[in-house]
């Protein structure tokens, strides 16, 4: 059932819009509000009487009523919804869902919808499988936003393949699921760690590396929308995030990791050490600038402390402790070695002679290793992707 939850239907223009009706009826019956906004162009598509005399208010499509004048707050709208479900997305409402374009009222309440965003295209099987439509679904999936993937089938312009809009029976069934199903981490308190480590040399200059941190934050999106509480420790990024359930603790070397790792530890069920921690950190740092004319010619560096190895010796039975390993040869054997040596349950294997994967990039290649002999080889995907293979695994263990 889903008595008084609050849906907002955003339709844009395709000829699948003529399923909306139906799938109103269906939430209606099941004891939803439902709230329609159009794109412009989609009211060619489906009548806007037929929308509101079925959900039982005003269609929304413009911000202003020409009529009377009065005003469409999105905002309003974002956060009054529990669930927006953007169905049928055309290709062009999708990639400017994907680039922050907002030009309507329903893209402007796409922008401040604080509820789950789910999205059904419809469209031809070209456009579907064009790489621009793809790369919109994955910024999309990316944002934590679910799609309802399209179906094969026989398509408005007569062609066959993948595109049509799933049923209103399906569609219904999906949401319903969601708001339903107990998310598998609720009551779970998990720490992430991401980016790399800055190890000061001098006031301004320091040894770094080349992370961009977007894995670890990628991976505590995913483990959030699984209602997980996440504890992000996180090096020098660029990434900014505001979202509810994660809280950013920023720390810039390895040595702050470490204590910030430490003092959180115990108070977790799950630890994903995603960060680069950097391996050497010099022996002195200058206080003040080194002059260019001082100069120097070597920079002394000593090891620094391997806060995976000494969360794996404090780790309780219940814990779960997961890791990563960056690898250019004899990638398995050496991930291996880390996931017994530094007593962990599960290790996500980078190779460097993998193209398009590991620092820098949106997408990544991963092999996940677990302590029970499982050796998982993935392809090529987003890196949103990946964390949900990753948060996957995690939640299988668990569960073991
Ligand atoms: N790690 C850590 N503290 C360090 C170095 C690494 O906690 N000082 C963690 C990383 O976050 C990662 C795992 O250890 O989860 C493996 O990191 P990696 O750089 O692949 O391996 P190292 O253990 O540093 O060994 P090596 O550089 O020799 O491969």
């Amino acid at each position: 059932m889903l008595t008084g939850k609050k849906i907002i239907i955003g339709i844009t223009a395709s000829i699948a819009a003529y399923k909306i009706p139906f799938v109103i009826r269906l939430l209606k019956k099941a004891g939803a509000e439902v709230q329609i906004i159009m794109t412009p162009s989609a009211r060619d598509f489906v009548t806007p009487l037929t929308l509101s005399t079925l959900t039982e208010r005003p269609v929304l499509i413009d911000f202003f009523d020409k009529v009377d004048g009065s005003w469409s707050s999105h905002i309003e709208l974002g956060i009054w919804a529990d669930l927006l479900l953007v169905a049928p997305v055309s290709a062009n409402t999708l990639a400017k869902m994907a680039t922050g374009v907002a030009d309507n009222l329903l893209l402007t309440t796409v922008l401040s919808a604080r509820c789950p965003v789910l999205f059904a295209p419809a469209m031809d099987l070209d456009m579907y499988k064009h790489p621009t439509t793809k790369g919109s679904v994955d910024k999309l999936l990316s944002f934590g936003y679910k799609q309802i993937k399209p179906v094969e089938g026989e398509l408005a312009s007569g062609l066959m393949g993948c595109g049509r809009m799933e049923e209103p029976e399906n569609i219904v069934s999906v949401i319903e699921e969601l708001f339903n199903k107990p998310l598998a981490f609720s009551g779970k308190r998990v720490m992430i760690t991401a980016g790399p480590t800055y190890e000061a040399i001098d006031p301004v200059r320091f040894i770094g590396n080349h992370s961009s941190g977007k894995m670890g934050y990628e991976i505590a999106k995913a483990i959030v929308n699984q209602g997980a509480e996440v504890v992000l420790v996180s090096g020098p990024t660029s990434i900014d995030i505001n979202e509810d359930g994660i809280l950013v603790n920023k720390v810039t070397s390895a040595a702050e990791m470490h204590e910030k790792c430490m003092t959180i530890f115990p108070e977790t069920d799950i630890t994903i050490m995603a960060a680069a921690v950097a391996d050497f950190t010099p022996v002195k740092v200058n206080m003040s600038k080194i002059k260019k004319a001082t100069g120097f010619s070597s920079i002394e560096v000593k090891p620094t402390v391997d806060i995976l190895a000494d969360l794996g010796k404090i780790k309780r039975v219940n814990q779960i402790l997961v890791g990563f390993a960056l690898e250019s040869d004899n990638e398995h054997q050496n991930a291996l070695k880390k996931l017994n040596n530094k007593n962990l349950d599960v290790i996500v294997l980078n190779s460097l002679k993998d193209e398009g994967a590991g620092f820098g990039f949106d997408t990544n290649k991963v092999t996940i290793l677990t302590k029970n002999g499982d050796e998982l080889i993935y392809g090529l995907k987003s890196k949103y992707e990946v964390a949900q293979d990753i948060v996957s695994v995690i939640n299988k263990i668990s569960n073991s």
